[in-house]
């Protein structure tokens, strides 16, 4: 009789289709190929029996497989592709069920963002993941070769397309579409979100991939003082208190006069008076700008905003490290279930 130990291959095949996402990949474990090879090196009287112990195996993890997969359907598992060749330090991937998913915290505060700015009477529309030069900075006012594109750590790929490194890409988009509605009597007022790329080093206060709002308003009497109170409106609105706000002077070709905005740490989660946080840029839209929409910036004007919405969602849950957003894991995500 054969030395070929039929037992111990069904006990391996068994444990391999009880831990198996997909349990019917095990019959084409090599263990039957070599059971099968086995018979032609047996002595003809012995093949006989051998067959029958190796169909047994055969039957007997078909039988287990049919469980198995019974079993991973009333567990319900659907939230990971369980396909997934991973394991972490190694273990098997955690399975999620469909009902402990949540949506992740930052969409969660982006609908806030847009929720606050649509009652105000802001349209909302999302920012391109790829764009183009023209878009990114030339209808923005950047001078050729201007040192101020540096300021934007841009990925280009080979072809030349841009991965935006702000929402400001969209300004041009939205002053061309607003025009008529604008000449019509009416305003441009629109917000643009959504992921922006940088090529920075990572840390606590860096990603490569991070998502921003922007606002553009456009009118016949747009002014300074309405852009204050409108973002006053929407921070107070935001971390739902009174805050003290104040803007400091800061460059952006696109916008003349530019400033950063800032408002005072709230005491309600540990600021110390006079402690100033810069949460976005904005000014005046620049004439070159508007002009290159075809609105005459003798006859309208606009204002505009851009910052991180991570930023804003970092304070007000005192969330210290920016990673964690991108990070896909589980104990930090969980925290903000709801
Ligand atoms: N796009 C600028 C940035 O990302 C912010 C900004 C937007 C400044 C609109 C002024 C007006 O740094």
């Amino acid at each position: 009789m054969s030395t070929y130990d039929v037992q111990g291959v069904l006990q391996t095949l068994l444990q391999q289709v009880a831990a198996s996402l997909t349990p019917r990949e095990v019959l084409k474990a090599p263990e039957f190929k070599q059971m099968y090879g086995a018979i032609a090196t047996l002595a003809p009287e012995e093949r006989g029996a051998f067959g029958r112990q190796v169909n047994e195996v055969k039957v007997a993890v078909e039988q287990a497989i049919v469980a198995r997969e019974d079993e991973l359907e009333s567990a319900d598992v659907v939230a990971l592709d369980v396909t997934a060749p991973w394991s972490v330090n190694g273990k098997k991937p955690e399975l999620l069920l469909t009902e402990q998913g949540t949506q992740h915290p930052l969409m969660k505060e982006l609908d806030t963002v847009i929720d606050i700015f649509t009652r105000m009477g802001f349209e909302a529309v999302e920012s391109r993941q790829i764009d183009d030069d023209h878009h990114m900075f030339g209808t923005l006012n950047f001078p050729e070769d201007h040192p101020a594109r540096d300021g934007y750590d841009t990925f280009r790929t080979e072809e030349g397309f841009i991965p935006p490194a702000h929402t400001s890409t969209m300004q041009h988009r939205i002053l061309k579409d607003g025009k008529q509605k604008l000449e019509a009597g009416g305003e441009i007022a629109a917000i643009s979100y959504g992921r922006v790329f940088r090529n920075e080093d990572v840390d606590a206060t860096h990603e490569h991939t991070f998502y921003q709002v922007e606002g553009v308003f456009v009118s016949k009497t747009a002014t300074l003082g309405q852009m204050l109170g409108t973002l006053r409106s929407f921070f107070e609105t935001y971390y739902g208190q009174t805050l003290r706000v104040k803007t400091q002077p800061a460059y952006f070709p696109f916008v003349e006069p530019g400033l950063e905005f800032l408002i005072e740490k709230p005491a309600a989660i540990g600021g110390k008076p006079d402690e100033w946080l810069e949460m976005l840029g904005c000014g005046m839209i620049h004439p070159n700008v508007l002009t290159e929409a075809g609105i005459d910036p003798t006859q309208y004007r606009g204002f505009a905003w851009g910052g991180g919405v991570e930023r804003l969602v970092m304070l007000k849950y005192g969330i210290e490290d920016l990673r964690h957003f991108e990070s896909g894991k589980l104990a930090f995500l969980r925290k903000f279930e709801s």
